[in-house]
């Protein structure tokens, strides 16, 4: 066995047309049975890192990279593609740019035939991966129909299946909190044959639970790891003035499906409420956010924002009162400058500016939207949502790639959302983000009908 899987020596990059590195002079070493944790705050390098390791920089992504990279003992830079990928697995944060096909068992297929596995072995290794993670139950479908921790699961089975030495993953964010427990697990099954793991997350204490080492970027460079923070701003407790949000009674199947999403499903939110919808993968948040803005319909029952009944052709007047920020932000950035993101929406020119650094977006305002990190896109979808002032914000998974400081800039900045009126209804796997938000928790069951629960 190689004595380490992966070494750096003194690994710079500098992106195409930027002044600062994003990486500094950083040496790690990952060695087989290990699991580290790369951590830091948005921005520090983490993804950057991440993309050397696994070829894309400079191959696909260019920059002025200087260092080295040793996998095993092999300069990585001499290495063919094909040769890394059979040793070197990654799922990087993005799930929604990393699949190849249409299909469930044809995405875990697809690595299998690419790394010449016999065709009579394949079904096998397919229903396994999908065992390892937990999504037998998903096998046969389209994954343009799965929830975004459904989507991930899948893109894990089709990692895994592969049976590479080595893995590089940013695999929690849309995960169940079950779910993230039980890959952990796995993980750490995996690490104890030998295989070598890097992991990178903001939510370090969740790793910590298993990860040997901390490996802690700021600003490019290695740095000492700070503590986990304990506690996060609280939103203030306020008394929910007149109805904003009522469902009555909802039922909803998706068609071509027999298993109901709700069946006599109700809620009443009340004006400066904060609503926070738990649940696990597939359980029905973001369909409910979708029947709630009138993109989809009722099977059953009523639906009343604001007065308007989205199924009833109310659809304009929705969208004047209500915002609905999506849980893979890449779904609603469209425009070429950030600063159009957010101008495209606001109610009175002065938003723009203040919303943006808010968020902690000033100087990013000529950015192309899709050049930023995944942190800062959701931070930019929330900007622009509240810069329409709407009545009724629907938020699904605000903290996808914040580090600590980013989310309780998000917490406050929601806290003067409510204090001005508004109403905010949240779904998130996150703890720290419902222990913040929660006036009020709503969690939903395994894939049946939910059904509200008193406050936890
Ligand atoms: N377009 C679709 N067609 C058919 N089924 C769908 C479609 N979109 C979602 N589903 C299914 O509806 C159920 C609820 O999905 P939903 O996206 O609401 O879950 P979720 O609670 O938001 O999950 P997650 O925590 O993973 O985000 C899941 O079983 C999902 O597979
Ligand atoms: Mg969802």
């Amino acid at each position: 066995m190689i004595n380490q899987a992966i070494q750096t020596l003194e690994l710079s990059l500098r992106y195409s047309g930027q002044n600062a590195r994003a990486l500094d002079k950083v040496s790690l070493e990952l060695s087989p049975g290990e699991i580290v944790l790369v951590s830091g705050p948005t921005g520090c390098g983490k993804s950057t890192l991440g993309l050397i390791l696994c070829g894309a920089i400079p191959g696909l992504i260019p920059g002025m990279l200087s260092g080295s990279v040793l996998l095993g003992r092999e300069d990585l830079s001499t290495l063919p593609m094909r040769e890394i990928a059979g040793v070197l697995g990654f799922l990087l944060q993005n799930v929604e740019q990393q699949t190849f096909t249409d299909q469930v068992e044809e995405e875990i297929a697809f690595g299998l035939e690419n790394f010449c596995v016999p065709a009579a072995e394949i079904p096998g290794r397919i229903e396994e991966a999908l065992a390892l993670v937990d999504a037998r139950h998903l096998a046969g479908r389209q994954l343009s129909t799965l929830s975004a921790g459904e989507r991930q699961r899948v893109m894990l089975a089709a990692l895994l299946a592969l049976r590479q030495q080595i893995l590089i993953l940013e695999p929690l964010a849309y995960l169940d909190q079950a779910a993230q427990q039980m890959l952990l697990r796995l993980l750490l099954r995996l690490a104890e044959q030998g295989k070598a793991v890097l992991i990178f997350e903001h939510r370090r204490d969740i790793v910590h639970t298993v990860a040997h080492r901390e490996i802690y970027l700021q600003e490019g460079r290695l740095a000492v790891a700070p503590e986990v923070r304990a506690s996060f701003p609280r939103i203030r407790q306020r008394k929910p003035g007149p109805t904003v949000l009522d469902i009555a009674q909802l039922d909803f199947t998706w068609s071509g499906s027999d298993q109901s999403i709700f069946s006599s499903f109700s809620l009443t939110v009340g004006q400066q409420e904060s609503v926070v919808l738990l649940g696990s993968n597939g359980s029905g948040k973001s369909t409910l956010m979708a029947l709630i803005m009138g993109l989809l319909r009722p099977t059953g029952g009523r639906i009343t924002v604001c007065n308007h009944d989205p199924a009833a052709g109310a659809l304009r007047l929705l969208a004047r009162d209500a915002a609905f920020i999506f849980q893979h932000p890449d779904h609603q950035l469209f425009l070429p400058y950030v600063r159009d993101e957010v101008a495209s929406q606001a109610a009175e020119p002065g938003a723009v500016q203040a919303e943006l650094a808010d968020m902690g977006l000033e100087g990013l305002e000529d950015r192309h939207p899709r050049s930023l990190s995944m942190g800062q896109k959701r931070r930019l979808t929330i900007a622009a949502a509240l810069a329409r002032q709407p009545k009724l914000l629907l938020l699904d998974e605000p903290s996808v790639g914040q580090d600590d400081l980013h989310l309780s800039r998000i917490i406050c900045r929601l806290d003067r959302f409510l204090e001005q009126g508004g109403t905010l209804l949240t779904a998130t796997h996150d703890r720290r983000v419902a222990e913040a938000l929660a006036d009020r928790i709503i969690r939903f069951q395994e894939q049946t009908a939910p059904e509200p629960a008193p406050c936890a």
